[in-house]
């Protein structure tokens, strides 16, 4: 007979405490070839990387190849990704169709800095998926939103941004604040502060950019009745997916539309995240709102640096009448082909029905572990995206996220690169599926998140 679950919140957190400590010696001593290309790494890259969210304590794991849902890393070990490239890989690794794509315009010419007909096939094709009049290209998330608020800022002629406290909408100055602003900074419930998430980003950037909580109407309402006439735009994702994921509360999403027209100010939905994951549609398609622009990047590129921004006419026709939109790679021709082959041959309906029944599978046998265990923790099922936060109850907004228990992350990230699940190493980031992973894919997650469980309940 099994012995009864311990469902003591406290025993729970220092069996963890210790079970992080053994686990993370384990991966430490499975990965003596990271550690060495760590030690390299860092004499010419700050921290060993190449972007600061790669870095590891005390290395970060160093992967070397990847083909369908495995990775390996340089010690040869192999895992089953569900960390997807931080939200990118829904076609997985090595997909025929998008090799094919990257391989024919590596064959014709891979940049001109010219418009080619697969980029005017690509806007297109953004145009008719997400609802858009017009669109733009950029490199990256961060480039996407850039663009965008300044596109808002040329079309109201008003300076000030509105964002959500604990969002993340790229590095970017005007929207490097409030991303996750620890207890000290973050100021009250109702009128949080405009905290900066570095140094190096001058003190009168914070003039220009307001916070209010997620998930708060009212909150909204008073900042635009207070400051309306000098903001230019609402930025937000519509779901929150740098906080485990945070869904928006039923009519929140249509309150900020009806409140943006009311006050003049555009609203923009970063869905750098979510736009192509949660639905073929992204959150557009799956909350039923349209913004006036919305940003995309990762999952739409299958796996190279595209981003793009778009809305509506009016709005977008300032480019061209003095508002600067603008790069040597915008549309380059081997992401636009990328972009393309995995928007029309690979993230098809048939994907989406794919992603909603194994992303349901992993969430409800991630839920059932929590379950059966008493475990402080729920899981989110959104399509290719998911998590497990943390914390019994969903959240809401970003305070929420701050009662989660970093124990619990701390143990379980070690616990699944030990059974070769390979995670991201946040508990602000998700799973991220991929048209290739199979039914046994998900079942060696779930295996390996349910004996996490029980072995916390057991001690
Ligand atoms: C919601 C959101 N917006 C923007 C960005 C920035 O994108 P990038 O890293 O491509 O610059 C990210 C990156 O994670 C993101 O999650």
């Amino acid at each position: 007979m099994s012995t009864p679950p311990n469902t003591d919140t406290e025993a729970i957190l220092v069996r963890a405490k210790a079970l992080a400590e053994e686990e993370m010696a384990r991966v430490l001593a499975d990965t003596p070839g990271s550690k060495a290309l760590y030690e390299r790494a860092v004499v010419h890259l700050p921290l060993g990387v190449g972007s600061s969210f790669q870095a590891g304590d005390p290395y970060p794991i160093y992967l070397e190849r990847g083909d369908g849902t495995q990775v390996w890393d340089v010690d040869g070990n192999q895992f089953t990704d569900f960390h997807g490239g931080f939200g990118v890989n829904l076609v997985g690794h090595n997909h025929p169709k998008v090799v094919e794509a990257i391989t024919r315009a590596a064959r014709t010419g891979t940049h001109f800095a010219v418009t080619t007909p697969t980029t005017v096939a690509l806007a297109e094709e953004l145009c008719r998926r997400f609802g858009l009049e017009k669109v733009r290209f950029a490199n990256s998330g961060t480039e996407a939103t850039m663009d965008a608020i300044r596109v808002a800022r040329a079309a109201t002629g008003r300076t000030n941004v509105v964002k959500m406290e604990g969002s993340y909408h790229g590095h970017h100055d005007t929207v490097m604040f409030s991303v996750v602003p620890n207890a000290d900074s973050m100021g009250g419930r109702d009128q949080p502060a405009t905290a900066p998430m570095s140094t190096g980003i001058p003190a009168d950037v914070a003039r220009h950019t307001l916070v209010v909580p997620f998930n708060d109407l009212p909150a909204m309402e008073r900042m635009l009745s207070e400051q309306g006439d000098t903001i230019a735009c609402v930025i937000l994702e519509p779901v929150m997916m740098n906080i485990g994921i945070v869904e928006p509360a039923p009519g929140y999403l249509q309150g900020l539309r009806d409140l943006c027209d009311r006050f003049g100010v555009v609203l923009i939905f970063d869905e750098v995240k979510c736009g192509a994951s949660i639905a073929a549609g992204g959150a557009i398609e799956r909350y039923g709102v349209q913004p006036h622009l919305a940003c995309f990047a990762k999952a739409l590129f299958g796996g190279t640096p595209g981003a793009a921004f778009g809305g509506e006419a009016q709005v977008m026709d300032v480019i061209g009448k003095g508002c600067a939109q603008q790069g040597t790679f915008n549309g380059n021709p081997l992401v636009a082909s990328a972009g393309l082959a995995t928007l029309v041959d690979v993230l098809t309906p048939d994907a989406y029905e794919h992603f909603a029944r194994i992303g349901t599978r992993l969430a409800q046998g991630c839920q059932a572990a929590i379950d059966a265990n008493g475990i402080p923790a729920h899981t989110v099922d959104l399509g290719a995206k998911g998590c497990v936060s943390f914390r019994p109850e969903r959240l809401t907004n970003y305070r929420d996220f701050l009662d989660t228990k970093p124990e619990l992350f701390a143990a379980a990230f070690p616990w699944a690169i030990n059974r070769r699940v390979f995670m991201t190493p946040g508990d602000e980031e998700q799973w991220t599926l991929s048209v290739q992973h199979t039914d046994a894919d998900i079942d060696r997650y779930v295996e390996a998140f349910t004996s996490f469980c029980e072995t916390l309940a057991a001690g």
